[in-house]
């Protein structure tokens, strides 16, 4: 059985390390697309080099030229600026909003039957960007928050609980920004639930770390931004859909009413299998969950609305 053509857009850090995981885990033969030719065809060489050792039959090329994206099952989209310290996800708007245009015409043009998972941020604005721009259908587009918000409050329950984190069961919803809505109500560790385990200083001290888990990561490196999280995150996304495996996990979906918000794309949980986006699922999350996650969402939809240039590009 051949594999998967996934396409990824950008070869910066996280670009680069989403290429090296689909490689070296043999998931899809990969196309590494860079507006630096020789960097992308640098490590697209790199990668395919370590694949051998992988004993991965996995693919890799890299360049420039967007006619190599041609057929793409998947087109995962990482290009534009990573944010520097102090600075906030918003501020990359102007920036990677005319990258992302540009980017998303192309898959347009080229692989229209593809599915795209957007990693750029402002990540719910540049999805919605790319759901407009496409034209695809809101399905087809998604956006990469969900299951690196939902990595990071588990990794921080595990170490402050003192318990693997493999058996924490939880989400985070909302806009992939300070105010996301890291769950509690719904929150297990093996099926206790977390209420139980936790007090409630210990709760909000978690909300809040994971809140700012990307801005802790940025303050430390001081030169961009978390790229290993990331990037599993999006291939994460882009195995479940490759394997069918019609997986519960948040993503940035295109809402119509769930959760009482529409016409913006925001984090929620979706079913994700090969026909990308299969089903949001509503459930009752509680009052002041729900409020968080409507406060949340009137964020990303005012952010989208002041920007100005944006809304022309989608016009
Ligand atoms: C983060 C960036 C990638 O959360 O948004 O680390």
């Amino acid at each position: 059985m051949s594999l998967k053509k996934v396409s990824v857009i950008g070869a910066g850090n996280v670009g680069a390390e989403v290429a090296n995981q689909l490689v070296c885990r043999e998931l899809a033969d990969v196309v590494l697309i860079d507006k630096l030719a020789d960097w992308a065809k640098g490590k697209a060489l790199d990668i395919l080099t370590s694949a051998s050792l992988k004993n991965s039959t996995s693919k890799i090329i890299g360049g420039d030229d967007y006619n190599l994206i041609k057929g793409s099952d998947i087109v995962i989209i990482t290009a534009g600026m990573p944010r520097k310290p102090g600075m906030s996800r918003e501020e990359l708007i102007e920036t990677n909003a005319d990258i992302i245009s540009g980017i998303v015409n192309n898959v347009k043009n080229l692989c229209a039957e593809a599915i795209i998972i957007m990693v750029t941020n402002p990540l719910d604005v540049m999805t919605y960007l790319a759901y407009k721009v496409s034209g695809f259908k809101p399905e087809k587009v998604i956006g990469m928050a969900g299951v690196l918000d939902t990595a990071r409050f588990k990794t921080f329950i595990a170490e402050e609980l003192n318990v693997s984190a493999r058996d924490v069961n939880t989400m985070v919803l909302g806009g992939h920004g300070d105010e996301m809505v890291p769950l509690i109500d719904s929150t297990t560790i093996s099926g206790i639930p977390l209420k139980q385990l936790a007090d409630n200083e210990t709760l909000e001290k978690l909300i809040e770390r994971t809140r700012k888990g990307g801005a802790e990561v940025v303050s430390l490196l001081k030169t961009g931004s978390a790229y290993y999280a990331p990037a599993v995150s999006a291939v994460e996304m882009a195995e479940t859909i490759i394997k069918d495996r019609k997986s519960i996990l948040t993503a940035s979906a295109f809402l119509s009413g769930q959760y009482g918000i529409n016409n913006i794309y925001l984090g929620v949980p979706v079913i994700l299998g090969s026909g990308g986006i299969e089903k949001v699922i509503e459930f009752n999350i509680g009052k002041k969950e729900l409020e968080a996650l409507q406060n949340s969402a009137g964020v990303v939809k005012d952010t989208i609305d002041k920007f100005e240039e944006a809304v022309n590009i989608i016009q």
